[in-house]
């Protein structure tokens, strides 16, 4: 089978499918074992100080001379209530107390935040060359700046309107991000209601009304499926979940135990952990916030003010009190090597 087209010569890659971004669970070790037998692999920094970022950049490239791509949260921070903020760290002190778990109350007026402009000079330092960004689109200059760098750039999508945008920003490729695809939604028109279309929907469309080549994202886990996004019109894929369990993966072990398990219809959509929508497999802390009846402070507030209790929780491993992002496509998902994993995509492609 043709593995090459367009996209695979512009990030100079043998195999059009891509290892999904996924902070707190994607490792420089992981990256770098998909970038090293072909395929892509995507190192999440969103968020992160610079010097976090130049530390896990300089930590894959220790692993691999070969070409991975380096992800950004390009979300700023919004107005927020602190009346909502100090409400919601009312409920998780008593949820912690009765929980046997511990949560360390925040000062609202301390939060630190890392905007992806932060990071910018450190990508191009560190002489990256490709460039996926999410929740958004960075603004022109930096666009510019990293373009004049030659960086091939990867915007994310989940509809349409949200494509053209990444599109007409300059973009050389785009991800198409369906609603089964784990993980944060990407989407960033705050005035359009949250787009839940299925990857089998969107990549078509999307690939319709852009020039740039797709990636499919989403539901994606095994040769029927990527042949499957091939057919749709994508000219690669991105893959998050099936990578969950893996050895090179962060999960604790009690959620790769879960993930495996999990029926199509045991994720869900949430804002509880971070307060931007994102499908992981349920819980007792997500049904708890949900529960509450209190409004979840806006992303990045809630992220930070529970990213506490979520690391006790997961030292724990207490897979109950922490965010178990999955896609709905997990059950099978397998404890392998990363390079396992790939290759056996590979395979089973060769072989439908
Ligand atoms: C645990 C997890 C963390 C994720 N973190 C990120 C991230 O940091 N940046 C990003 O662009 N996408 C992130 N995503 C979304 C993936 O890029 C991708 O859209 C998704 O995994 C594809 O669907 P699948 O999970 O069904 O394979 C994450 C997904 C998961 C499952």
């Amino acid at each position: 089978m043709e593995w090459k087209n367009e996209l695979t010569a512009q990030l100079k890659i043998d195999y059009p499918i891509i290892q999904a971004p996924m902070l707190g669970i994607t490792t420089p070790e992981m990256v770098a074992a998909v970038s090293q037998n072909g395929g892509l692999g995507s190192l999440p920094i969103g968020g992160l100080s610079p010097e976090r970022t130049r530390e896990l950049i300089r930590k894959t490239k220790s692993f691999t001379s070969k070409p991975f791509a380096v992800n950004l949260f390009t979300n700023g921070v919004p107005e927020y209530s602190h009346a909502d903020a100090e409400a919601m760290q009312d409920f998780l002190e008593t949820f912690a107390r009765d929980n046997q778990l511990v949560f360390d109350r925040l000062s609202l007026d301390a939060l630190r935040f890392y905007n992806y402009k932060e990071q910018l000079s450190v990508l191009i330092e560190e002489a990256i060359t490709i460039v996926s960004f999410t929740f958004g689109i960075p603004d022109a200059e930096s666009m510019t700046a990293l373009k004049q760098q030659g960086i091939i750039l990867v915007g994310t999508a989940t509809s349409v309107q949200e494509a053209v945008l990444v599109q007409q920003a300059g973009a050389d490729a785009v991800a198409a991000q369906g609603i089964e695809a784990g993980g944060h939604r990407g989407s960033f028109l705050e005035e359009a209601p949250l787009p839940m279309v299925g990857t089998f929907v969107l990549v078509p469309e999307i690939a319709a009304h852009v020039d740039i080549p797709v990636i499919a994202a989403g539901g994606i886990k095994s040769g029927r499926t990527i042949r499957a996004a091939f057919q749709l019109g994508a000219q690669a894929v991105q893959i998050g979940t099936a990578f969950i369990a893996s050895h090179e993966s962060m999960a604790i072990p009690s959620y790769k135990t879960a993930l495996p398990k999990a029926q199509v219809t045991d994720s869900a959509l949430t804002r509880a952990f971070s307060g931007r929508w994102a499908r992981g497999i349920r819980n007792q802390f997500m049904e708890a916030v949900e529960a509450s009846g209190l409004r979840i402070p806006p992303y990045p507030i809630q992220h930070i003010i529970t990213a506490g209790l979520r690391a006790k929780a997961q030292q724990a491993d207490r897979k109950e009190f922490t965010n178990m992002w999955a896609g709905q496509a997990s059950a099978g998902a397998e404890n392998r090597s990363s390079a396992d994993i790939l290759l056996q995509f590979i395979a089973q492609t060769e072989g439908v």
